[in-house]
C-alpha cells in the first residue's frame, strides 16, 4: 500500500515571541505543503525531492549527519516509543511547494507529516493534539531547535478558514472564521534566518530573566509593574518584557477587529507588531524593514509585518486587492537596494495535516 499525506505551512497573524512566554498567538495554516509518501520497506529510508537525497536511517536515539534527516528520523522514533513497541520499516518520500526557510515553518511541516503519517499508517492512532506536542519535543530535544509550541499546533490542527487563537499557558485553541478577510501575501526577503538559532535563544533567555527579576510570569506583567522594576530590569529586559505584555494585548484586540471586519485597525496592529519587533524585541533586519516601509507607500495595504522567529524570512501583508503590479515594483526597489531577489505570493487558509490518498 501507498500512502500520501499533505501537511501545510503556517502563517501567523500577530503575536511573536509569546508562545514561549505562557502568551496569545493567531495562526493559522497555508494552502503551501508538504507532501509525503509512505511505502513498507525493508529498511527506514526517506527521499527528499528537495535535495535529490536518499538516506538511509535506524531507530536508534543518534543523530544524523545530515541535518534533515534528524527531523524525520525524530519523528518517527518519538511514534514508535509512544506506541512502546517496534515498528515495521517505511519508505518516505518528500516533495512539496512550501518554501524552505522562509518563515513559514517548513520543519515544523515535516515533522508533523511525519508523525501524523506513521500514526495512521502504522496505527498508533495519536491524536492531533498528541502529534502536536511529540512533534515539539523532537524539535526541542532530538534536533535541538528550542522553539515554542506555535507551529506544530498550527500545522497539526488548523482548519480551513479560520485562525487560531491559541492561549499558550491554557494550551486552548479558539477558531475564528475569516470571512471576507483581506488578500493575505507572504513577501520572502531572501534572507535566510541570519543568526536565528543564536539570536532566538538570547531572546529566551532574556524573557526569562526579565521574568526571573520582576517575579511574576508575562501573564500577569502590566507595563506599571514593569514600570516600578525598570531599574532593576535595565533598558534591553525592559524593552523585551514591555513588547510581550503589548503584544498579547495586541493579539486579543486583532480577534475583536476581525469580528468588527475592521481591517484598517487590523492592519494598525500588524504595523505597530512590526515596530515592536524592530525597535523593542530587537529581531527585525533592515532588508525586512526596508519592505515593510514601502508597502505602507501603498494606499490599499491595511498592515504589514515581519512574521516568525525574525532575522530573516518572511513579511507577511494584508491588502484590500491582490498585490500585482506593486510586487513588481517592491522587487525593482528591492534587487536596487539590496541585490536579492523577493519574491511574493498570496495564500490561502488551509485545514491542517491530512491524508489525501491511499492506493
Ligand atoms: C519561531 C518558533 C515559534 C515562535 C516564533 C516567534 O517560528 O518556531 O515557536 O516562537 O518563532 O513567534
Amino acid at each position: 500500500m501507498r500512502y500520501t499525506f499533505r501537511s501545510p505551512g503556517r502563517i501567523n497573524l500577530i503575536g511573536e515571541h509569546t508562545d514561549y512566554n505562557g502568551g496569545y498567538v493567531f495562526p493559522a495554516a497555508i494552502d503551501r505543503y508538504t507532501y509525503l509518501t509512505f511505502e513498507d520497506s525493508d529498511k527506514f529510508e526517506v527521499y527528499a525531492k528537495h535535495f535529490d537525497q536518499r538516506v538511509g536511517f535506524s531507530l536508534d536515539e543518534s543523530g544524523v549527519e545530515v541535518e534533515w534527516v534528524n527531523y524525520v528520523k525524530g519523528a518517527v522514533l518519538y511514534v514508535a516509543r509512544a506506541m512502546g513497541r517496534e515498528i515495521e520499516p517505511l519508505s518516505i518520500t518528500i516533495d512539496g511547494d512550501l518554501p524552505l526557510g522562509a518563515g513559514l515553518s517548513s520543519s515544523a511541516s515535516l515533522l508533523v507529516g511525519v508523525m501524523y503519517g506513521v500514526s495512521v499508517v502504522r496505527g498508533a492512532g495519536l491524536s492531533r493534539r498528541e502529534i502536536a506536542k511529540l512533534a515539539h519535543e523532537v524539535e526541542n530535544d532530538f534536533v535541538g531547535v528550542n522553539c515554542g509550541v506555535m507551529d506544530q499546533l498550527a500545522v497539526a490542527m488548523g482548519k480551513k478558514d479560520a485562525f487560531m487563537l491559541i492561549d499558550t499557558l491554557r494550551g486552548s485553541i479558539e477558531y475564528i472564521k475569516t470571512d471576507h478577510f483581506p488578500v493575505i501575501t507572504v513577501v520572502d526577503s531572501g534572507v535566510r534566518h541570519r543568526l536565528l538559532s543564536g539570536g532566538y535563544n538570547d531572546r529566551r533567555f532574556e524573557c526569562k530573566e526579565a521574568e526571573r527579576i520582576v517575579g511574576v510570569p508575562f501573564r500577569e506583567m502590566t507595563l506599571e509593574i514593569i514600570g516600578a522594576k525598570r531599574g532593576g530590569l535595565g533598558e534591553v529586559l525592559y524593552r523585551r518584557a514591555r513588547h510581550v505584555i503589548e503584544e498579547n494585548e495586541r493579539v486579543l484586540r486583532a480577534v475583536e477587529t476581525i469580528r468588527a471586519r475592521n481591517w484598517r485597525e487590523l492592519g494598525s496592529l500588524l504595523y505597530a507588531s512590526h515596530d515592536s519587533l524592530k525597535n523593542l524585541f530587537e529581531v527585525s533586519i533592515p532588508e525586512i524593514d526596508y519592505i515593510v516601509d514601502l508597502l505602507k507607500c501603498i494606499e490599499h495595504v491595511y498592515g504589514a509585518r515581519i512574521m516568525g522567529g525574525g532575522f530573516g524570512g518572511s513579511v507577511l501583508v494584508i491588502s484590500e486587492k491582490v498585490l500585482d503590479e506593486e510586487l513588481v515594483w517592491l522587487k525593482g526597489k528591492y534587487m536596487d537596494r539590496f541585490g536579492i531577489e523577493l519574491h511574493g505570493y498570496s495564500v490561502g487558509i488551509s485545514d491542517g495535516v491530512k491524508e489525501i490518498k491511499q492506493i
